[in-house]
């Protein structure tokens, strides 16, 4: 591990009071996070500090986007094995406990992101004070890269808020603003921005009592109420991740269990199990995941580019969705239909929308206020970005491009939503080809991260760029793809998906289908999956994908479709559905074989992707990778299709896939592309 203590992070300054201000200024990039660097300074500071003996320490940030965003995830990627990640840990922790024995009063000043180590330090300090706004968030979202708090975070959390409280943070990982920090009781004041530096010195002059946890609080953590509570926990835990593929929130249930009452051992423990974590197959994976979406944000990073108008043309499912995210996202948004009527149900959902998601009323009533329904398409000629989203119809949408083309602005970008259409077919109405691109959105919008950005083969590189840019600006994942057949995602879902149809058509039972995926880590077995984006739709990327698949679309979905059963929409697909959920049956035991269920959906959708990989579909390996985590929810712990089949044995599968072929026939044909694969 490199220690480059010739920069320095951060400055020292003694006040009139007596007051020592310690401000965190990371060198050489925009956001605090912690390193051995790192913690030899504060360590440094912190003895400085003490020997000076000031009234109290206030540590603050002078990044304007937060205090700390926790722990610099390359310093766990560099580490092999477990000693290095203990040396790691133990001198983070050794600082920890350094601040928190000091013997004046210790304040952390928040605001932005407090995350992670940033939260673990801040708890070492005596008070915490944040900034009152949304925008300062403080959490333990170390689950999410598949490890647990490993500084102090839990040892200090729990015995300060309670098992249940502090539990519920640590393993969901989500953060809360200062308002809920102070209601959960690790949060001592909460104020405007202006009055932050007042408050933090009013803390140190008048030491009032700390944060103290409350009697139900402490009893959460009694030695009678924990292996009750464990088990709760370990249940909840369950429903979201299983211990063999997601261990962290179960070591984090067992070490609060058995040393809650105990803070040094509890310490010692949270380091041990993070060691173990952070070398194992899961976390490597799941900061790959990270590393990827950092990525495909990176993608989108066109500063010079800038918009404000969007004109979203079909109200439909996609575009009523698309046009009521960006409005959300800030961008004014003019929404066309063929008439008024097919754009109001699109208003009213938009409304669902804002309401959830923004709460204050004049916040919901701004967002609306950006969202105008637009029949007779007058918001064409403001536009910056043009996003059409009309039927999957080649000539609809040809001559919809011909009244609209003469109208754009120069500057405007022109995007289809087109889930199927080459954009070579697109292309003949337009007389400047080179603003079509795709902005392939999934279904549902607010709720699906990536967006494929489809160049055709007359795509300008720099309206690509701005499809990019654009895709960032409403908090999206762009990821560039090339204009061929089901793009990528969709082609490599769909022969999955027409396995399990076929599995099913063999009388296998959907619900076992559908578990034989979700153990391997699918998010949603295919079988939901394609009753919840209606059979109609599945059908239809099918037959537009049938060439490749070497494989008869099964009769038993075109049936599905030809009697109306489309899946969730029409209340019957492969399963019924009530209040919007599937209704499985428990399978009727039978003699499945559920490994083998699992290698055919499962080698289906590798070979596709090697597929895809050999013919550029995206320009390299961690894309394509990124591409099926953030477009289907691809097991993250896997780190994409790719990084398993390096992980599982490219030749253990390919050997696999072999004997499907000889046994189940051509749609198993190993792609050319495994021959090759890993080779550079
Ligand atoms: P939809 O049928 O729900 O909506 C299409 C809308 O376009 C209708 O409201 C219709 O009145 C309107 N429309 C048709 N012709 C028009 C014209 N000339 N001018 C103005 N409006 C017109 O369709 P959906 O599902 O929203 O699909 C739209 C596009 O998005 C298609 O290209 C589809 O392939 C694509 N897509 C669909 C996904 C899905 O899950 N439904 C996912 C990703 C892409």
């Amino acid at each position: 591990m490199t220690d480059s203590t010739a920069q320095e992070h951060f400055t020292l300054e003694i006040d009139a009071d007596n007051i020592a201000w310690l401000t965190f200024d990371k060198a050489d990039t925009g956001t605090n996070v912690l390193s051995l660097d790192v913690f030899a300074q504060l360590d440094r500071h912190l003895q400085e500090i003490a020997t000076k003996r000031p009234r109290g320490v206030v540590i603050l940030s002078a990044k304007p986007n937060g205090f700390i965003a926790g722990a610099d995830i390359t310093s766990f990627t560099r580490v092999t094995t477990e000693q290095q990640a203990l040396d790691l840990l133990n001198t983070g922790q050794d600082v920890f406990n350094r601040l928190e024995a000091l013997p004046f009063p210790t304040v952390a000043m928040i605001h932005g992101f407090c995350l992670g180590g940033g939260l673990e330090l801040a708890l070492a300090c005596r008070y915490r004070v944040t900034r009152d706004d949304p925008g300062t968030r403080l959490g333990l979202p170390e689950v999410r890269l598949g490890i647990h708090p490993g500084w102090g975070g839990s040892a200090r959390l729990v015995p300060l808020i309670g098992a249940i409280k502090a539990m519920d943070l640590i393993l969901s990982g989500r953060t809360v603003d200062g308002r809920s920090g102070r209601r959960m009781g690790f949060v001592d004041l909460v104020v405007p921005e202006r009055h932050l530096r007042g408050a933090a010195r009013k803390l140190v002059m008048e030491a009032p009592p700390p944060c103290r946890p409350g009697f139900i609080d402490r009893l959460t953590n009694h030695v009678l109420v924990r292996p009750l509570l464990a088990g709760v926990l370990r249940k909840q835990v369950a429903r979201r991740a299983s211990r063999l593929h997601y261990p962290a929130p179960y070591a984090m249930i067992d070490i609060w269990r058995e040393y809650a009452n105990n803070k040094p051992a509890m310490l010692r423990a949270e380091a041990q199990s993070l060691a173990q974590l952070v070398t194992g197959a899961t976390a490597k994976n799941l900061v790959r995941v990270f590393f990827l979406q950092e990525h495909l944000k990176s993608l989108g990073k066109d500063k010079t580019y800038q918009s404000r108008n969007v004109h979203v043309i079909g109200s439909g499912t996609m575009g009523g969705d698309i046009a009521a995210w960006c409005a959300l996202r800030g961008f004014h948004v003019t929404l066309q239909d063929q008439s008024p009527d097919r754009i109001a149900p699109a208003i009213a959902r938009a409304h669902r929308l804002f309401a959830k998601k923004l709460k204050k009323p004049e916040q919901i009533r701004a967002a609306m206020d950006r969202l105008m329904p637009d029949h007779k398409a007058q918001g064409v000629e403001q536009a910056d970005v043009i996003i059409e989203a009309i039927f999957e119809d080649a000539a609809v949408k040809r001559s919809l491009y011909e009244t609209i083309e003469p109208r754009m602005k120069a500057s405007a970008i022109l995007a289809t939503n087109t889930s199927s259409i080459p954009l070579e077919e697109l292309t003949p109405a337009l007389k400047q080809p080179e603003r079509l691109v795709g902005l392939h959105f999934f279904n549902p919008v607010s709720k699906m991260m990536l967006v494929e950005i489809v160049n055709g083969a007359s795509t300008a590189p720099e309206i690509s760029s701005q499809a990019m840019t654009f895709t960032r600006q409403i908090d999206r994942l762009p990821l560039p793809v090339s204009s061929t057949p089901g793009f990528l995602v969709n082609r490599i879902l769909m022969p999955y998906l027409m396995e399990a149809v076929v599995l099913a058509e063999e009388g296998v039972p959907p619900a076992l289908i559908d578990r034989a995926a979700t153990t391997f880590g699918m998010p949603m077995g295919p079988i939901e999956l394609g009753d919840t984006v209606g059979l109609d739709i599945c059908l239809h990327v099918a037959e537009v994908l049938a060439g490749h698949f070497h494989a008869e679309i099964p009769a038993n979905l075109r049936q599905l479709v030809a009697d109306g059963k489309l899946g969730k929409k029409s209340g019957q697909g492969f399963y019924s559905w009530k209040k919007g959920k599937a209704i499985k049956p428990k399978p009727a035991s039978g003699n499945w074989n559920l490994e083998e269920i699992t290698n055919r959906l499962v080698l289906r959708m590798l070979n596709e992707a090697v597929s895809c990989l050999r013919e550029q579909v995206v320009a390299e390996a961690d894309l394509l990778d990124a591409g099926m985590v953030f477009g289907t929810g691809f097991a993250p712990f896997r780190g994409g299709p790719l990084n398993y089949i390096d992980a599982a044995g490219r030749d253990i599968l390919l050997r696999q896939l072999r004997d499907l072929h000889t046994l189940r026939g051509e749609r198993f044909t190993p792609d050319p592309g495994w021959e090759h694969l890993f080779e550079s």
